[in-house]
């Protein structure tokens, strides 16, 4: 059975992989690419989110275009110091011949989720601007979709942006906390498993050597992402965080989860943080009172390479 999904992306080099992973999935029905800013400003994601469909032969494939500012707070001065000029590390992408989907980020997954209800998971891999924006045009949204996804946070970890926030929240911290506080089944994939999961050149170079379109296009653009990653390591590695979610959907067995009740800082000092409280861990009532979500501490490292390889390869 197809797992229907709309992937919320700020490509990104990262997000490119998993997106290709999803393209290459044939147990995932991809409904949709709907962007945000994060890695890139906005409409460069949503240029990227295109040309890598052109990339993949997918023109059919909607693509959006979404918000393009954090919910409170000023511009973000994004990532192009991790992902490169245009996205894609030191590739300079010829501009896309195909044409957005009209429709804004929020409005398509809220049109999408009253057209299946119940069917779809929203995979979210960027800042959360989108499905935030999405719950107030559509209160009832969380009773349209099977499930949400996210590639973000870090539980029990330290941050990649601040010693205690993760870049997709940390980028649009109010967003985090409407969409964590909402009334649906979500899992979040942060850097407890994202970063415990070093990916060396060779892997890129096998993506390449299995589909040199696309494995070519990822083993190219993370060259400059490897280079980012790799300062003060003795080793050269890169992290392919945003496939995560993806690999969870189609085999959850790789993955082990945990529980706990969760709030997000969204003060100076705290800006970002996914501070989760594992069931009966605290007596206090901001936890207590707070969703529970589900978060990923451990997954199966060689498992989960192969899975990418054995797809790439399809
Ligand atoms: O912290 C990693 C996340 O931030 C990934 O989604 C990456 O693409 C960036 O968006
Ligand atoms: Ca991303």
């Amino acid at each position: 059975m197809a797992h229907k999904i709309i992937l919320d992306t700020d490509p990104g080099i990262d997000d490119a992989m998993a997106i290709f992973f999803a393209f290459q999935s044939p147990d995932i029905e991809l409904l949709g690419l709907t962007t945000v800013y994060g890695n890139v400003p906005v409409t460069m994601a949503a240029q990227n989110a295109l040309t890598l469909c052109e990339l993949a032969g997918k023109n059919d494939i909607p693509v959006t275009k979404g918000v393009g500012m954090p919910w409170v707070g000023e511009e973000s001065t994004y990532a192009h110091f991790v992902h490169g000029e245009h996205g894609f590390g030191h590739i300079k992408p010829e501009p896309p011949k195909g044409e957005l989907d009209p429709r804004s980020s929020a409005q398509f997954i809220v049109d999408m989720a009253r057209k299946y209800p119940g069917e779809i998971t929203l995979v979210a891999i960027g800042p959360l601007g989108n499905l935030a924006l999405a719950l107030r045009l559509e209160p009832e949204l969380p009773k349209l979709v099977k499930g949400v996804s996210i590639m973000g946070g870090a539980a029990f970890v330290p941050g990649n942006v601040t010693p205690v926030a993760e870049a997709n929240i940390w980028n649009d911290a109010h967003a985090a906390e409407i969409v964590f506080a909402a009334d649906w089944d979500l899992v979040m994939f942060g850097l407890d498993v994202t970063n415990d999961v070093p990916f060396a050149p060779t892997f890129v170079d096998v993506l390449a050597e299995k589909n040199p379109t696309l494995g070519g296009f990822v083993q190219e653009s993370a060259q400059f992402y490897m280079d980012f990653y790799s300062q003060n390591r003795e080793d050269r590695v890169c992290f392919f965080h945003d496939a995560f979610p993806i690999a969870h959907l189609r085999h959850p067995e790789l993955f082990e989860l945990t529980e706990g009740h969760v709030r997000v800082g969204t003060g100076t000092l705290d800006r970002g943080q996914t501070v989760v409280a594992p069931k009966g861990t605290t007596p206090s009532p901001l936890w207590n009172d707070a969703n529970t979500i589900k978060v990923a501490t451990k997954v199966d490292h060689s498992r989960l390479e192969k899975l990418f390889i054995d797809t790439y390869a399809l």
